[in-house]
């Protein structure tokens, strides 16, 4: 075992503190070296350690695919005239969260393009509905609001707001978001963070032109922003947008950098994600939960609506219905030998701030 990686490994595991270069020297290790071992099981037991052997559950809504953005990468951009559009009304939502809370989901995420047609006093209703309806915390994912915005959706009662920063090199997320602003985005996470909501943001891996120092600098900002959940998967080229013809993230950088992210922020959740499933159905979640992952977010939305949910192509789950998801997803944590959690799965916070 080289010396230099076991100094790493222990002085992340022992305080959770790195610098940007010893990240870099995780991230660099090659694939069924025994560095590259050692790194998966310290990342393993620190998952162990901090949240336990249970896997959080979160039944994922994903309830209009309109979007006013034109993110490059993403297949349901506004510019691609290709995607069937549909919204899901207020009233099936709503039968949607009652049945995935019979199905046992704790959680539910709300999950949408950025579409203004589901205005703040939209959302708020349906937030306020399916809470008083059910006993489940609420993730809100539907892009950047005002502050007025989120401050009202956090006052209606939704417990956590995921916001990708997708990338924190400031060149790289200019080219990727020709309508987005990338300090606005910090700004908002900033600004959330101060509020009375857990906060999710992540990346994509494998952007064209991303390095690993970027990926390392990505995982030192989840450190410093003290965000409660981050969920990263491979970039994958979708067709019918201007990155059609860019190369795909992998499967092995993704869980290096899973595992990476679970050392320097042992307490907050990682799901494992469903850009990883597409590109590996058969075991990438297994060895997700087996160097950090703790979170795993199964499709709720009926399967009629799913196939125009295409960020990327073949994505996981397209022919599968709620049920079967929570079928498939409760077979593969017991066969890594780990438990569904039961509660609510917040972020419970067990490093010094
Ligand atoms: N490949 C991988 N992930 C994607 N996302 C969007 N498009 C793609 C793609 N082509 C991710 C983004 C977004 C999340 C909802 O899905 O990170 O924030
Ligand atoms: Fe949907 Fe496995 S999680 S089929």
């Amino acid at each position: 075992m080289n010396y230099v990686i076991n100094a790493i490994l222990q002085k992340a595991e022992n305080t959770h503190r790195l610098e940007l270069e010893e990240i870099i020297q995780l991230l660099d290790l090659e694939e069924n070296t025994e560095e590259q071992k050692a790194f998966f099981s310290a990342a393993d037991r620190v998952r162990e350690k901090y949240v336990g052997n249970y896997i959080h559950l979160r039944g994922l809504i994903e309830f209009s695919n309109y979007c006013k953005r034109n993110c490059n990468y993403c297949g349901i951009r506004a510019k691609n005239t290709r995607v069937h559009r549909y919204r899901i009304s207020e009233e099936e939502i709503f039968e949607i969260a009652n049945k995935a809370a019979k199905l046992g989901y704790r959680t539910l995420v709300l999950q949408s393009g950025e579409d203004p047609y589901f205005t703040v006093k939209k959302l708020k209703n349906i937030v306020k509905t399916i809470k008083e309806k059910n006993n489940v915390a609420i993730t809100l994912c539907v892009g950047e609001l005002s502050h007025s915005d989120y401050d009202e959706l956090i006052q209606a009662g939704i417990d956590r707001y995921l916001l990708r920063i997708e990338t924190t090199n400031a060149e790289l997320f200019k080219q990727l978001h020709p309508d987005d602003d990338f300090y606005t985005r910090m700004e908002l996470l900033r600004y959330l963070k101060k509020k009375n909501v857990q906060v999710g943001t992540g990346i994509m891996i494998g952007l064209p032109g991303q390095t690993t120092e970027m990926l390392a600098q990505d995982i030192l900002f989840y450190q410093e922003l003290d965000v409660d959940m981050v969920g990263q998967g491979p970039f994958i080229a979708s067709p019918d947008t201007p990155m059609a013809e860019e190369k795909n993230g992998d499967v092995f950088t993704t869980l290096k950098v899973i595992a990476a992210t679970r050392l320097l922020c042992p307490d907050i959740h990682i799901p494992a994600t469903t850009a990883l499933a597409t590109l590996s159905i058969t075991d990438a979640r297994q060895r997700a939960f087996r160097c950090g992952a703790n979170v795993v977010m199964p499709n709720v939305t009926p399967q009629k609506y799913r196939a125009f949910y295409e960020l990327y192509p073949d994505k996981a789950c397209i022919g599968e219905d709620s049920d079967e998801c929570r079928a498939c997803i409760g077979g593969i944590i017991a066969s890594c030998g780990l438990e569904v959690g039961r509660d609510f799965g917040h972020r419970i916070k067990k490093t010094p701030a």
